[in-house]
């Protein structure tokens, strides 16, 4: 059997834990199939003295975590401190300077450094993977940059964030409201340490930066993606799209079309009776349109321990067969950059829900200022509210361009008889 393959481990949080126990759990396993042992031989976190449920007394406990990216004895460095920046972003670039492979769970530094990092693992000739940066158990990232490597690919999109999906399903599924089901789920621990990360769509959207690179050749492009959180959600809007046949979901979507690239992250209305609609919970769910395969469809847990755990090793597994292929599929220095899209190009359909005081008076100035926009509801129904003595005015709009929605949505928000900002959701018809 070859000499065996040394991994050193920055970061000992959920997921490092959790790649120590699978490397001593399955050590014949991964060594029969890597064809070669992987061992420990550093680690390093931030305290040393901490319980973690794993015994670290056989491995090299090294205070610095850049210190890493020197030690002799090391062949892949293993990167789960997280953050785009700072010491993360240093012990990345290092190593691969160092030549050594890289394997990160870092979606954050990848939506921001994506392109450079994959230029200094080419220029050392070694491997740079990041199979758990996004949807976590879902090999994604293998099936889109070989198993479809194939197919000229098109779109991608999914549920790619956890925590929101699993909010947005307890507020349908209890009834409750998001304030209450955020605070049942930061009780649980599921928010980052940066709640707005994911709440605001900016977890979802490093993955979509990801995705897009991953599938389209492009260069990561995380500062033109549109991004809209879940926090103006209300439990009402998730009712209402029952009734009309629909589930809120927060999707990234990214198009990519003659060397223009659209990529959004926002709450979308998909039809109740979609696959991906279905995908309730912690899960992700990332759909692939190839122009030889039509859609492949791939879910799983996005988080947590064990399945982020297995993404790391088996990219340390992949590297112990000898795979260092290029990051993101094609050669570094062949990555391109798009031309972004503006979500204000979108044309599409739809959910508009007031509030309002007076509804005889509502009806007539809504139809007024969609009237001189020339927009017509394809449906509009009214609601008394559950809370108040108002009312809701709910309405679907087709085929509208962005910039005459958000226009007439203005000039309702300035109606008298509308009490609150309206909420509005795109439609989507994926
Ligand atoms: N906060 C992330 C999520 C963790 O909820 O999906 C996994 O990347």
């Amino acid at each position: 059997m070859n000499d065996p393959l040394r991994v050193a481990i920055a970061g000992l949080g959920t997921v490092g834990v959790g790649v120590i126990k699978i490397l001593e759990k399955h050590k014949d396993l991964i060594a029969e199939r890597a064809g070669r042992e992987i061992i420990i031989s550093s680690v390093s976190a931030r305290r040393k003295n901490q319980e973690r449920g794993v015994d670290l007394s056989s491995y090299r406990w090294v205070d610095n975590a850049a210190d890493l990216a020197g030690l002799a004895d090391v062949d892949i460095v293993i990167e789960l401190i997280g953050g785009e920046d700072g010491i993360a972003y240093e012990l990345c670039q290092n190593s691969l300077k160092n030549y050594k492979s890289l394997v990160t769970a870092n979606k954050a530094l990848l939506a921001h450094h994506g392109a450079e990092l994959a230029n200094l693992a080419q220029d050392s000739n070694v491997a740079l993977r990041f199979e758990a940066a996004v949807a976590g158990g879902i090999p994604i990232i293998k099936a889109i940059g070989e198993g479809l490597a194939a197919n000229e690919l098109n779109l991608v999109y999914g549920i790619i964030n956890g925590t929101t999906n699993y909010m947005l399903s307890q507020m349908e599924a209890t009834g409750k409201s998001y304030d209450q089901i955020l605070e049942e789920t930061d009780a649980l621990g599921y928010l980052e340490a940066d709640p707005a990360l994911d709440l605001d769509g900016i977890d979802a959207a490093h993955k979509l930066a990801i995705l897009s690179s991953v599938a389209f050749g492009t260069k990561t492009d995380f500062d033109n993606i549109y991004i809209e959180g879940i926090r103006h959600i209300k439990t009402i809007d998730i009712n209402y799209a029952k009734e009309l046949g629909f589930r809120i979901k927060l999707l990234g979507i990214s198009k990519y079309e003659n060397g223009t690239l659209s990529q959004r992250v926002h709450p979308v209305m998909i039809d109740r009776n979609l696959a991906i609609a279905g995908v309730m919970d912690g899960f992700n769910a990332i759909v692939v349109d190839g122009d030889f395969i039509d859609r492949t469809f791939y879910q799983g847990r996005g988080a947590g321990e064990g399945p982020t755990a297995s993404a790391v090793v088996a990219d340390l597994i992949d590297i112990a067969r000898g795979h260092k292929g290029p990051a993101f599929f094609i050669p570094a220095d062949k990555l391109t950059v798009a031309k972004p899209i503006s979500i204000n190009q979108r044309h599409g359909a739809y959910y508009i829900r007031l509030n309002v005081s007076d509804l005889d008076l509502a009806i007539t100035e809504i139809t007024t200022v969609l009237n001189d926009a020339g927009i017509c509801p394809d449906v509009m129904l009214q609601k008394a509210s559950q809370d108040d003595d108002s009312f809701h005015v709910i309405m679907t709009i087709y085929e509208i361009q962005e910039m005459a929605i958000k226009d007439a949505v203005y000039r309702i928000n300035e109606l008298s008889s509308v009490i609150e900002t309206p909420l509005s959701i795109r439609i989507e018809s994926l």
